[in-house]
């Protein structure tokens, strides 16, 4: 049933209108180093730069009930006691409704004639959160009531917090103020930062110690201070410092009370950190403070937040005659774009923060969802992934972001990371026309002198997979490729080891498909990159590409479809000679991507074999049939029950691959039936099997052969973002950006086939109609001039 919520297309926001949704529906907030989630019952946690390292708001994984943890406000109304979100208290509400926005979410909770709006944002350029709280009296007669604003700090490592308690329950110190409670745990050693929760006016009375508050046996939805309207003024030493603010308001009929709080952090310079001897400086929490004491100050921050979404939003919008395509590519696909990228796959309800930093693979991908919003960004980007790279072109398969240093804590040596620079950087190029980019020096490693160019950076990782074949020519896989749960050289029959990091048995010649696909794919984009500098390599790339093509074509086509790899033992995997893999997705979308053999008809019966054993009613399935059980000989594939994840899931990220591919070979019904399927606003699901958010995708969806086909899991930080955004902008709409101007080529049933576009590009902003006729598909190519334009294509 879809009774959870709806899309209100025009405030960009989703509307979800009862609290108890099928899982914590969220939402994040922040655009620079401060970020936070935000469920729709207001739980969640906030960070500064790094989700690990410097987390702010504690929060319980493996809680019971989810999602505990978050900015809490408590209302006592007489002897009611409720949240305006509803939990933790789940009182009845009158009335509940969350918006969740670009950047800011809106939670407005009714009970007993009292209405209480509150709006939670992440200010451009400041490392806070505002909390405005809007409390009116509905009823007729005066209410006395106590409002309360509670956050429970983290001591800063999210790790550490969760598990050394000998020394954690020791460390917790706090100050207090009249308006505000700071969080100042370890600042009297190493650390020069703090946290602080504020109001724009004193409180009547606080707690910092969470027992005094709750009671050592209550729960957030019963604190004692909170059922008795009292405060214990208690002051934190170790234990778990939290904030917990009381108010005292009186309310006439029809009368409304506003309140601003900021929820802080701050750094200080070491010569700066103390205001008196173990006193922390306050001058910057009191001038974070000071900037949002007032409505009008609040008002013009939140205001500056939308401005600054609605440049972003507008600079590509389609209008059609499909709301769900409008509504996904105008709002909620660039949105999601967007988040992907700042966070990669850090922190949300599927990534605890802690354990992955960025991707080497997953942060280039991310790059294609971006490039046209934040080029500068982009850039940077790119230029401190590359220089995490190892002379050889190989690479940290992640690198941590507060240091920008590569680690092998999830593993290294994947045969694909390298050609993903190459992709990262190519969309960069051809969006903005900044060839500069490429004379960049750029180190290994990090190694201060070790600077080559980015444009060196991106040939050598060229040559690093031209180089890696295996015996039949094809590329070597490595660890994993593109699938990092293919683990071909790795055979642990140890549960307590990890697939990522486990030592693979050296000697390893299992080969990619999938890798020799974007090889392919990427070589013929490198080669026309390399022509238009005159750099001569570009004849060794050709032929590079040309003899995989070669090796595709003899060693990696299975009759019907494009193999999936070769084993350790050179077995074939995805072949219609295994019983269970017999075909991949991966491949047949890079090969067929790469249009290898496309003349020979084998991109069209590769496809087509996607659509007859890979199709169900949800989307395309990884791989079919499922592995029923572990074979140790292909790893972590097999290690998932059948139909979820990389074994027989809808892992959405790689569908918009088949789907381009689809596009490129002129399949249009096929195409826009696959892109449907998995794009959420299209509802393919209902609420209640999907479970989470109907506003992202998310990166699996459960397979035809699982327990419960169509359920949803891991929304939000997922490479399906960035590839349904090249997908349906690049080949459905059909607005590709190329280094000299743009070319419309779009793929969509004639019916839809009339659409405009509104799309900056560099120093240009143009407004097209795209009219598509039964002659087509066809393409229009758009030199690229700055100014306005307005145009009518037909195709
Ligand atoms: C996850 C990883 C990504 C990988 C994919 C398939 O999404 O973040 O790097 O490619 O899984 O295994
Ligand atoms: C697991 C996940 C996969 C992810 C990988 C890396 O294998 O299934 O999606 O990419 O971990 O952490």
């Amino acid at each position: 049933m879809n009774c959870y919520g709806h899309f209100d297309d025009a405030a960009r926001e989703y509307v979800i209108t009862r609290p108890d949704t099928p899982w914590p529906w969220i939402n994040y907030m922040g655009t620079g180093d401060f970020f936070s989630l935000i469920s729709n019952t207001a739980g969640g946690y906030c960070f500064c730069r790094d989700a690990k390292f410097r987390r702010i708001l504690r929060y319980r994984y493996n809680g019971v009930p989810m999602d505990a943890g978050g900015r809490y406000f408590y209302i006592k109304d007489g002897d009611t006691v409720w949240n305006p979100g509803w939990k933790p208290c789940k009182t009845p509400l009158d009335l509940y409704e969350c918006r969740h926005g670009m950047g800011y979410t809106r939670i407005c909770g009714e009970k007993g004639g009292l209405r209480a709006e509150t709006l939670f944002f992440v200010p451009l350029e400041q490392r806070c959160e505002v909390h405005r709280v809007k409390l009116t009296n509905r009823s007729d007669s005066p209410k006395q009531i106590q409002l309360y604003a509670f956050v429970e700090w983290c001591l800063w490592n999210a790790s550490t917090d969760m598990e050394n308690f000998q020394r954690n329950l020791s460390t917790g110190e706090v100050e207090v103020g009249p308006d505000v409670l700071f969080h100042k745990t370890e600042y009297r050693e190493r650390r020069n930062h703090y946290a602080f929760y504020g109001a724009n006016r004193p409180f009547d009375g606080f707690d910092t110690d969470r027992e005094t508050f709750l009671g050592m046996y209550n729960g957030f939805d019963a604190p004692g201070q909170v059922l008795a309207g009292t405060s214990a003024n208690s002051v934190a030493h170790g234990w778990s410092p939290v904030a917990a603010e009381r108010f005292d308001l009186t309310l006439a009929p029809g009368a409304s009370e506003e309140l601003i709080f900021v929820l802080g952090y701050v750094e200080n310079p070491a010569e700066a950190k103390f205001e008196a001897p173990g006193v922390i400086n306050k001058a910057p929490a009191r001038a974070m403070l000071d900037a949002f004491a007032t409505d009008a100050q609040a008002d013009a921050a939140f205001a500056d937040l939308r401005a600054y979404w609605d440049d972003l939003l507008g600079r590509f919008s389609v209008a059609s005659d499909v709301p769900e395509l409008d509504r996904t590519v105008n709002i909620w696909n660039q949105y999601q774009c967007m988040i992907t990228f700042f966070m990669s796959r850090s922190a949300s309800y599927f990534e605890s923060g802690i354990g992955r930093g960025m991707g080497f693979r997953d942060s280039n991908q991310d790059l294609a969802g971006i490039v046209h919003l934040i080029p500068d960004r982009a850039r940077q980007r790119i230029l401190d992934i590359a220089a995490t790279q190892f002379p050889d072109g190989g690479c940290y398969h992640q690198y941590q972001p507060l240091t920008k240093r590569g680690n092998n804590d999830i593993g290294g040596g994947f045969g694909d990371d390298p050609l993903w620079l190459l992709f990262g950087t190519i969309a960069y190029l051809k969006e903005t026309g900044d060839f500069t980019i490429l004379s960049e020096p750029v180190p290994f490693d990090n190694v201060p002198g070790s600077e080559v160019t980015l444009l060196e950076h991106l040939k050598i990782s060229f040559r690093r997979v031209a180089t890696s074949l295996g015996p039949h020519g094809l590329p070597l896989i490595g660890r994993a490729d593109w699938n990092d749960c293919l683990n071909l050289n790795c055979f642990s029959l140890d549960p307590d080891e990890s697939f990522q990091t486990t030592e693979n048995v050296v000697g390893g010649q299992a080969e990619s498909l999938m890798i020799a696909g974007l090889f392919v794919a990427e070589g013929k984009d490198f080669a026309e990159l390399l022509d238009r500098l005159g750099d001569a390599e570009a004849t060794a790339v050709r032929s590079a590409v040309r003899a995989m093509e070669e090796a595709v074509k003899k060693h990696g086509w299975d009759g019907e479809w494009f193999l999936r790899a070769y084993d350790f033992h050179g077995g074939k995997i995805g072949s219609c000679a295994c019983d269970e893999g017999k075909i991949f997705i991966e491949s047949q979308g890079w090969c067929a991507m790469a249009r290898i053999g496309a003349d020979e008809g084998l991109c069209d019966k590769a496809l087509d074999s996607a659509v007859k054993l890979l199709e169900c009613e949800h989307g395309l399935v990884l791989n079919a049939p499922a592995y029923s059980s572990y074979l140790y000989q292909y790893g972590e594939i097999s290690s998932y029950p059948q139909g979820y994840k990389e074994n027989g899931g809808i892992f959405c990220h790689n569908n918009p691959w088949v789907i381009i591919a689809e596009a490129m070979a002129g399949h249009v019904e096929d195409a826009w039936r696959h892109y449907t399927k998995i794009t959420p606003a299209f509802g393919r699901q209902s609420h209640d099997l999907r479970k989470v958010e109907p506003y992202v995708f998310c990166q699996m969806v459960a397979g035809a052969e699982a327990a419960r086909p169509g359920e949803g899991k891991n929304s939000w930080l997922t490479g399906t973002a960035a590839w349904t955004w090249k997908c349906v902008s690049e080949y459905i709409l059909g607005v590709k950006p190329q280094y000299d101007g743009l070319l419309i080529e779009p793929c969509i049933p004639l019916q839809y086939g009339t659409y405009r576009i509104h799309r900056r590009f560099r120093e240009a902003a143009y407004d097209i109609t795209v009219r598509c006729t039964d002659g087509g598909p066809g393409k229009v190519f758009i030199p690229y001039s700055p100014g306005r334009h307005v145009l009518e294509v037909t195709v």
